[in-house]
């Protein structure tokens, strides 16, 4: 077992995932990074061990692919055989009315942003509670969206499958917090990122949710005891925006 502390992080490539990762990086971590090209992968684990990650790995994996999914998680375990903290974050985004959304848009939200999310957690329990027996705790953290919670016009297969996610990850706590591995949703507005450019004629970057604070939210919950499980975080924008994206 690695003596660093250890995590996956999924959709490490950029944006919040890449600032989670920079986080946990500067603070000495081991990390396994994932997202679909190796290329972004091994430019973002150079960037890592400069801030001063222990060791990197570097795991492409398409979150479409179940069988991929569960070797990623192999993958990690056999490379570390440590997960302090899960970082469940590769998503993507479908935009459109329930008149118009074709089903197979749906099935492919569900597949990266719920199914591989299961995989995931399914494939890595073990070593999540064999970590927080040796460590004290081992965290879930997964990041959703405030669509998950409020629902959004024209964001209904994508709402649908964050509030599916932080179901899940609810119900993963009240069978695996007493082992001390807990999860904790983040469920933010739009963030500042390549997801939400299709927006920024309306709302621009630099008014929209930062990826730091979302990575200060992630680091917050690696840093508690395996007595505080923090179900959900909602982050909302400034002004009007208390229950919108
Ligand atoms: N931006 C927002 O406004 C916002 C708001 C609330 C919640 N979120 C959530 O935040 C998470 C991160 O999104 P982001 O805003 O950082 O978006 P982003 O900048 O577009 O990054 C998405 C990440 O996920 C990876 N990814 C996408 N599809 C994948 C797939 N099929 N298999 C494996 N990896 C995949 C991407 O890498 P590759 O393309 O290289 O595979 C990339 O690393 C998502 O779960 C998203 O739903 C975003």
């Amino acid at each position: 077992m690695s003596d660093n502390k250890v995590a996956l992080v999924t959709g490490a490539s950029r944006g919040i995932g890449a600032a989670i990762a920079e986080r946990l990086a500067a603070d000495g971590w081991d990390l396994t990074i994932s997202s679909r090209g190796r290329e972004a992968l091994e430019q973002r684990a150079g960037e890592l061990t400069e801030l001063g990650a222990g060791r990197v790995e570097v795991i492409p994996a398409d979150m479409t692919d179940a069988d991929a999914v569960e070797a990623l998680a192999a993958a990690h375990r056999d490379a570390f055989g440590r997960c302090d903290a899960l970082v469940i974050n590769a998503g993507m985004g479908q935009k459109g009315k329930v008149a118009d959304l074709p089903v197979r848009r749906f099935d492919r939200l569900y597949q990266v942003n719920v199914r591989a999310p299961y995989i995931l957690l399914q494939s890595l329990i073990p070593v999540l509670r064999s970590t927080a027996d040796a460590n004290g705790a081992a965290k879930v953290i997964a990041v959703a969206s405030i669509t998950g919670v409020y629902p959004e016009p024209e964001l209904s297969a994508y709402g649908a499958t964050k509030a599916a996610l932080i179901s899940l990850c609810e119900t993963f706590n009240l069978e695996e917090s007493v082992n001390g591995v807990s999860a904790t949703t983040i469920a933010p507005g739009y963030v500042d990122t390549d997801m939400s450019d299709w927006l920024k004629d309306q709302i621009p970057g630099d008014e929209m949710i930062t990826v730091g604070d979302v990575a200060t939210i992630a680091h917050s919950v690696t840093q508690l005891s395996r007595y505080a499980v923090l179900p959900n975080v909602i982050l909302t924008r400034p002004g009007e925006n208390l229950h919108r994206a």
